[in-house]
């Protein structure tokens, strides 16, 4: 018998990529997402890679009695929580939705595991919870700053409410820093609606034909060449990442109850580096002029990744050049 994983926004960007990770590692995963971000294409994508259908319950984690009866039927080893809004300006102009869905939607999925004895739970979180960090790269013992959105908000809240609860559930904690790329085979990747809030999806938008050309916002700051730095990473590592976080919590080697662990490369890349890169993993030129600085922006910020390779065991393996070029594949097939 495998042992089953619940995935909560299993259709999503990251949630998809993750879903075929579990797969390849032996285990089951049940899919909860009801498409609020998502498109039911990704399930044929999915379905292209791991050769079936997974279970998919179209269901609003805020619904508990829906949330419920799946969590009861399938009993999982353990949930990946990746249904939340995640659009920074959105969230400025929609402070209660993004408060009711990512908060709100945590505290009932926490009930509905206390109730079934489920006490395994990988938590997505952003690197959003540093603000404009006072040393870089970022540590997980980095002290947090004031969140600079909503959005910001609900995940530095979500940290605490599953700190406060560490007496009954044991939660992996993964602060998420760019992830950006496809999936190699181009079946899966980012399906932004509407027009792209991110640099990838704007770029490889931009180089389809589809934006007349990409803004980069800022080149007077203090960085290397005045743009703003990154740490990317490639969604495949960041799924893959999870594989080890829920192993660690089934294998019983979690040290404390509530585990933090930053996931990204070490790596800075500047916004222009970026599209440097880009132009020469894919031969192609990227349109492009320097605009003003986009207000609420971080300066810069990548991770500092000792803890999570010494004791989670995982590192990201994947190139900016590859990212890019599995970007521009996916984009390629959209369009
Ligand atoms: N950028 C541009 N032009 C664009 C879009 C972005 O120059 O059209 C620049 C931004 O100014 C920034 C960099 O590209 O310097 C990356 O911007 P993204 O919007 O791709 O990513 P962010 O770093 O702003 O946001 C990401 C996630 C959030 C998360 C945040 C934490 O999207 O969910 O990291 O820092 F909260």
């Amino acid at each position: 018998m495998k042992h089953k994983i619940i995935v909560t926004g299993g259709l999503g960007f990251i949630g998809s990529h993750t879903v075929v990770c579990l797969h390849e590692a032996g285990f089951e995963p049940i899919i909860i997402d009801n498409l609020s971000n998502s498109e039911a294409s990704a399930m044929d994508g999915i379905e292209q890679l791991i050769g079936y259908k997974p279970i998919w319950a179209n269901i609003d984690v805020n619904d508990k009695a829906a949330l419920g009866n799946v969590i009861k039927e399938h009993q999982p080893q353990g949930v990946i929580h990746f249904a939340a809004f995640k659009a920074v300006g959105e969230s400025v102009e929609k402070p209660l939705t993004y408060y009711r869905n990512n908060v709100g939607g945590l505290i009932t999925l926490m009930e509905v595991l206390k109730e079934e004895n489920i006490d395994n739970l990988v938590f997505s979180s952003s690197c959003t919870v540093y603000g404009e960090p006072d040393e870089i790269p970022v540590k997980e013992s980095t002290q947090t700053k004031m969140a600079e959105s909503p959005y910001g908000a609900t995940k530095q809240i979500g940290e605490i409410i599953l700190k406060d609860n560490a007496n009954w559930l044991n939660t992996q904690c993964l602060r998420y820093f760019n992830p950006i790329g496809a999936h190699e085979s181009g079946f899966i990747g980012e399906l932004p609606i509407g027009v792209p809030n991110n640099l990838i999806p704007y770029l490889t938008q931009t180089v389809a034909g589809i934006r007349k050309e990409l803004t980069v916002f800022g080149d007077d700051y203090n960085t290397t060449d005045g743009t703003c730095i990154r740490d990317y990473i490639h969604v495949m590592d960041l799924a893959e990442a999870h594989v080890f976080a829920i192993n660690r919590l089934i294998n019983g080697e979690q040290k404390e109850p509530f585990e933090v662990f930053n996931i990204g490369t070490g790596n800075g890349s500047s916004v222009l580096e970026v599209i440097q890169a880009f132009e020469k993993a894919n031969g192609i030129p990227v349109p492009h002029k320097i605009g003003p600085r986009r207000a609420g922006d971080v300066i810069q910020v990548w991770a500092e990744t000792t803890k999570v390779e010494h004791v989670l065991g995982w590192k990201a393996k994947r190139t900016l050049e590859t990212m890019l070029k599995d970007a521009w594949n996916w984009q390629t097939k959209l369009s």
